[in-house]
């Protein structure tokens, strides 16, 4: 069970506000830490096509990052991290599997694209919800920045899932071990 204490920061949640404010400051957090994982895959990563649409996308996280900010800003709040578990998951799941696939390029550029199609997925989730929540507090400003964050995450799942099957073929013609034998 979480324990509260465990996060300094955080306060008990008591109207949707409040609720929205967390979101945001756990969206903030994620964005930075997948921004982090990004530049780090990216120089893992061997596929031209994946390489430079995970260059494209470290670009707009950017961007995104600079929008949630502002979000910030119009809730009249200062930027503050709110530690998502989730997306730190996602990050570590991401690293470990990259680690365990570093022998082979071709099955090392499918583990990247599939940890980023996770990743991407959790966005839209967390982006769908809060632009629902922004619309019902009217605040037009909010729903429009997340509006631009969330189409780039949608058309990123959109070119993840284009590479993927050639990405799944030259893993499968990549040879290694085929024995099936469990570790
Ligand atoms: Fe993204």
């Amino acid at each position: 069970m979480v324990q509260l204490s465990e996060r300094p920061g955080t306060q008990k949640i008591t109207n949707l506000q409040q609720k929205f404010t967390y979101e945001v400051g756990a969206m903030y957090d994620s964005e930075n830490r997948f921004l982090e994982a990004m530049q780090m895959m990216c120089q893992c990563c061997q596929n031209n096509q994946l390489k430079s649409l995970m260059e494209t996308h470290i670009r707009e996280t950017e961007q995104q990052i600079q929008n949630l900010e502002q979000v910030f800003k119009i809730l009249g709040q200062e930027p503050q991290r709110v530690n998502c578990d989730s997306a730190a998951g996602l990050v570590s799941d991401g690293q470990k599997l990259m680690l365990l696939a570093a022998d082979n390029p071709k099955i090392l550029d499918l583990a990247l694209t599939g940890a980023q199609a996770k990743v991407e997925n959790l966005e839209i989730a967390c982006y769908r919800g809060m632009i629902k929540v922004a619309e019902q507090m009217n605040q037009n400003q909010v729903v429009q920045l997340l509006q631009q964050n969330l189409q780039q995450e949608e058309q990123t799942a959109q070119k993840i899932e284009q590479c993927m099957p050639q990405l799944l073929q030259e893993a499968k013609s990549a040879g290694g071990s085929t024995s099936g034998k469990s570790r």
